[in-house]
């Protein structure tokens, strides 16, 4: 792997921006193994609590979920699984040992995730999986917390009901230890600035923006049961990206890029997405599903992709594309404020050779300003409000949008 890959995340070198992220794909020291062969930055490591705590508060809230914690699958659509998680096997007194038998085996970074229902816990934790070797540690603030979320069915994460618990256990741990320490963090989209003004205080060197709504399973429809009879699960797939791009592009707008480093996980399934990921603001990418779906090569295979993008392109480092897209996304008031002023410029064209006459142009545009006869589609350029969506249906891609750089000098010259 040449250098063009190496990141400084969060204090951290990383030789690759691809971290595998907490959950059933870094739940021993073979899987580990593997994804360091395979050429993975750094991994984190399955989400673990103290025994006291699975004894107190997890065993009494959830009976019988541990130890036998194994997590449950069904697909439920291309690229899609709704799933429950199930816990670590092991509590953090004894993943210490995996921890420090990695140091030996394995030459990353290795970052240690927690979960702890008491800031004391957390501090326990994070002092016993720094001596055990780990290299950063990450809170698992996105699984549900028993302590201040007793609903099962709300699917409300801590971070989100109370910021200042982040604050609070960043401030504590970071007294005991000396590693780099990060969040996890579902973002609240109707409040997010508490969070923010939480983050910006507590010290935390790095943030995971992550989003997880709660899901249920489709239905065998011959016997009315779901395919996972859970009323509340998680859900992978690709909606969840695109979602996550929004809050990375929020949380870099809100902190900046440099401290805390920004990481975010979400169907990131290839170095396009992982280069998009970094282009909206993060350091380093998480993936999970891509590894539960094809194995740990997929890391090299995107090592591989974003090296050959990045010399295609011209950036001598990965470095160069972080929060690239940031000066072009525009407030949505901006863009919606220029419609009226590219109407007749920014319209559709079409690219003959490539049309099939179809037809689809001319049933879905919302303003009838395609007709097509015997003949290929003639596009009426005073009635075209050039939306884009014709570009989008065509299955031939026969259309394009003239003029769209209007839109963005538009946009920015109103700030
Ligand atoms: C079965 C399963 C178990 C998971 N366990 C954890 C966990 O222990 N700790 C954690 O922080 N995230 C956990 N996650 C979330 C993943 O780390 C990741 O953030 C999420 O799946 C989004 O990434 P993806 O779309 O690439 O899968 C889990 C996810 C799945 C599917
Ligand atoms: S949708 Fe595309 S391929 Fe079909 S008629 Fe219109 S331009 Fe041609
Ligand atoms: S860009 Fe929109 S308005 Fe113009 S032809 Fe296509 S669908 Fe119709």
């Amino acid at each position: 792997m040449s250098k063009k890959l190496n990141v400084t995340f969060a204090g951290l070198e990383l030789r690759s921006p691809i971290i595998v992220s907490a959950g059933p794909c870094t739940r021993s020291v073979k899987q580990i193994q593997k994804l360091a062969e395979a050429g993975v930055g750094s991994v984190v490591t399955k989400s673990t609590f103290l025994q006291e705590e699975y004894e107190e508060v997890i065993r009494p809230y959830a009976p019988g979920r541990f130890p036998d914690c194994r997590p449950k699958y069904v697909k439920a659509g291309e690229d899609t699984y709704v799933y429950v998680a199930g816990f670590a096997e092991v509590p953090a007194e004894v993943w210490v040992d995996s921890l420090k038998e990695l140091t030996d085996k394995v030459d990353i970074p290795i970052i240690a995730s927690q979960i702890a229902t008491t800031k004391n816990g957390h501090v326990k934790m994070a002092q016993l999986f720094e001596n055990a070797g780990a290299s950063a540690l990450e809170f698992d603030f996105v699984c549900p917390m028993p302590y201040l979320d007793k609903t099962e069915l709300s699917g409300i994460r801590a971070s989100l009901l109370h910021p200042e618990v982040l604050k609070d256990v960043v401030v504590a741990v970071k007294e005991k230890v000396s590693i780099p320490v990060g969040i996890k963090i579902v973002y609240n989209p109707i409040e997010p600035h508490p969070m923010y003004e939480a983050i910006k205080s507590s010290g935390v060197d790095f943030v995971h923006v992550y989003y997880s709504p709660a899901a249920m399973s489709n239905i065998d429809l011959d016997t009315g049961k779901p395919l996972l009879p859970a009323a509340s699960g998680g859900v992978t797939g690709p909606m969840k990206r695109l979602v996550n791009y929004k809050y990375v592009h929020q949380t870099a707008k809100a902190l900046g890029l440099e401290h805390p480093h920004i990481t975010a996980s979400g169907h990131a399934m290839n170095w396009r997405d992982c280069a998009e990921y970094m282009m909206y603001g993060c350091t380093a990418v998480q993936i999970n599903h891509a590894v539960m779906a094809k194995g740990p090569g997929v890391v090299s295979e995107i090592n591989q992709d974003l090296e050959n993008f990045l010399t295609d392109k011209g950036h001598e480092s990965i470095r160069s594309i972080i929060g690239m897209a940031l000066p072009h996304v525009l407030g949505i008031n901006n863009f919606m404020d220029t419609y009226g002023q590219t109407k007749g410029i920014i319209v559709a064209n079409l690219i003959p050779d490539r049309c099939i006459q179809c037809g689809v142009c001319e049933d879905t545009c919302p303003v009838y300003a395609v007709t097509l006869d015997d003949e290929e589609p003639a596009i009426d350029k005073e009635i075209c409000v050039g939306c884009g969506l014709c570009v989008a249906n065509c299955p031939s891609e026969a259309l394009e949008l003239s003029n769209v750089a209007y839109l963005y000098e538009l946009a920015q010259t109103r700030g």
